[in-house]
Formats: structure tokens, sequence, C-alpha cells
């Protein structure tokens, strides 16, 4: 239980260790309203303690005078110092100013997986999946939406949460403050792989997003081993283009991921699994095990020798 507990501690996706502008003011909230609840709920301790054992001083705690003091007037200026300060912290939250020549990523929720486009200044548009890259320093505009039903964008070291809503699109305005990789979820119950429903962020240098941007909108690797290129072909043979995109061959469809350069990425499935051949050959195999219900079938038709050459060329597209 203990041990449960403290893994919420770990600093891959926790809300206490803020590395966005947004997550640090609702870090500041979290921990002024802990330790002020704290401090208020020791003084009720003691007085509550005094008034039923403080001999002489049970008398001047029933007292009116003590009474209206500490029952009507501290808590009217506490709470209302709460409140200003709430509403002060909540201006500053008020969108912060995106450079309109900056980035802008749209970000669709899908069962169970996350659809990333970034949109450059010049309208240029690079689809990826699974993964957010931001450069630090940057505010960034992230438009959230859903073809499906309601999913919830949560960066905990980034920002606060935000609806992905069918029909509707709402922004979110980041700006990531410290290079690293840290870990979202879905926090929205949208079905049975709801849990299965992450991503990671990786915040880079300004230099370091730009050519990684680059890179994501090259064309797909060639294989490079005679096992690669087979699979390429049993990719074309079985029919994967008609829901993955590997841009640079016939693979087109819009269905599932972007596969692009899908072994660049921090993980699979939506960070569900680690990214390796042996992770690729278990989710080609048996997928519907893994995340039940997701929309690609089971591959148990292949032999292990094609599931093999599959996975080496997922695993080769960088
Ligand atoms: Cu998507 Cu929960």
């Amino acid at each position: 239980m203990i041990v449960v507990f403290l893994a919420g501690c770990s600093s891959i996706q926790s809300a206490l260790h803020p590395t966005g502008v947004e997550a640090e003011r609702v870090a500041t909230l979290f921990w002024i309203m802990t330790i002020g609840g704290t401090l208020i709920m020791v003084l009720v301790i003691v007085a509550a303690a005094l008034a039923i054992y403080g001999g002489r001083l049970r008398a001047s705690l029933s007292s009116e005078r003590f009474v209206m003091a500490m029952g009507l007037a501290f808590p009217v200026v506490v709470l209302t110092a709460l409140l200003i300060y709430g509403f002060a912290l909540m201006r500053a939250g008020e969108p912060q100013q995106t450079n309109p020549d900056g980035l802008r990523v749209e970000i669709a929720g899908e069962l169970w997986w996350w659809r990333v486009t970034y949109v450059t200044a010049d309208g240029r548009r690079v689809n990826a999946a699974n993964e957010l890259h931001l450069p630090v320093g940057q505010p960034v505009e992230i438009a959230l939406t859903s073809t499906n039903v309601i999913h919830s964008f949560w960066a905990p070291q980034l920002a606060g949460k935000l609806d992905m809503i069918p029909g509707r699109t709402n922004t979110l305005t980041v700006t990531a403050t410290e290079e690293g990789i840290s870990r979202g979820q879905c926090a929205e119950y949208c079905g049975g792989a709801h849990a299965l429903m992450a991503f990671h962020l990786v915040a880079q240098s300004p230099e370091d997003f730009s050519a990684w941007l680059e890179a994501e909108a090259s064309a797909a690797a060639q294989p490079q081993t005679d096992l690669a290129s087979e699979g390429q072909t049993l990719f074309a043979q079985t029919g994967c283009g008609a829901c993955h995109t590997v841009r640079g061959t016939g693979a087109r469809g819009t269905i599932g991921p972007d596969l692009t350069h899908v072994g660049s990425r921090h993980s699979l499935a939506a960070a569900t699994l680690p990214n390796t051949a042996q992770a690729f050959a278990r989710w080609i195999d048996d997928n519907q095990h893994i995340k039940p219900d997701n929309k690609m079938p089971s591959y148990e038709i292949l032999s292990e020798r094609q599931i093999d050459a599959l996975a080496t060329y997922l695993e080769g597209l960088q």
C-alpha cells in the first residue's frame, strides 16, 4: 500500500514537480491550501482540547467574545483572503500571449490514442501520434478535440487538465519551462482501455525542437536490412496501409496512428508498451489482448517469421 502511495511521488507524472508555467501555479495553490488547511486544523484541535481539559481557560473559550471571534470573524477573514488570492492567481492564468508566428498543435482524442498534428506558422501540417514535443520557453497553443467520446488531456507537469469534446475545440496555452521527458494521461473515463491512453511529453530546447520537427516532417526511412525489406513488402501486402500512413510509401490510411517515424517514439500503443521490436511483434500478434476493443485486429494468422519482419521494419522507421 505504502509502495503504491509513494509511486505517486515519482517525478515522471506528478503535478508536484511542475515543468510548465501553468503547472507551477497549480502546485503553488496546492501547497498554500495544504499548509493553510493543516495550520487551521491544528488550531481547532488545540482549541477543542483546551475547551475540554483547559481548566481555567475553559471559561474564556466558551465566552461569547471568543465564539464570535473564532467562529465568525476568523473564517470570514481567512476565506475572503483566499478568495482574493485565488482570483489573483486565476488572473495570472489568463491566456498567455502566444506568438502569432508560432507553433500550434492540434490533438484529437481517439479510441484509445492521441492524434497529434503540428501546424507551423507557414501553414505546414506535420502528422504524428501519441507523443507531444514542445520547445521550452515558448507559449504554444494546443487545440483539443475528439471525434468519438469525451477524453481529457492531462500532462500534470505542464498544465491542468482540459476536456476533449466531440464537435468543439478547447484551447490550452502552455509553456514548458524545463527540458525533459514527462508523462501525460487521459483524465476522463472514455471506455474499457481508458487507463491505457497515455503519452510522453518531450520538452526540448527551441533548436532541438526545430531539428526534431524537420526530421518528423520528412518521409520514412528506407529499410536497412533484408528482414526489414521483407517487412515493408508484408506491410503493403497485408493491407496495413488501409489504416496507417507511412509517408513516402503507398500507405496512406488515417484510421490508425501515423507510423512514419514510429520507431523514434518513446513508447508504443499510447505509452502502453516499450518501443522495441519485441513489443511491436506482441502488439501485431495479440493487440486485442493488450488493449481490448481497439480498432486494430490481432494478426495471429501471420507466421512468427512474418511478424518478426513486420516488427523489424516498423522499429526501423526512426
Ligand atoms: Cu480517453 Cu480516457
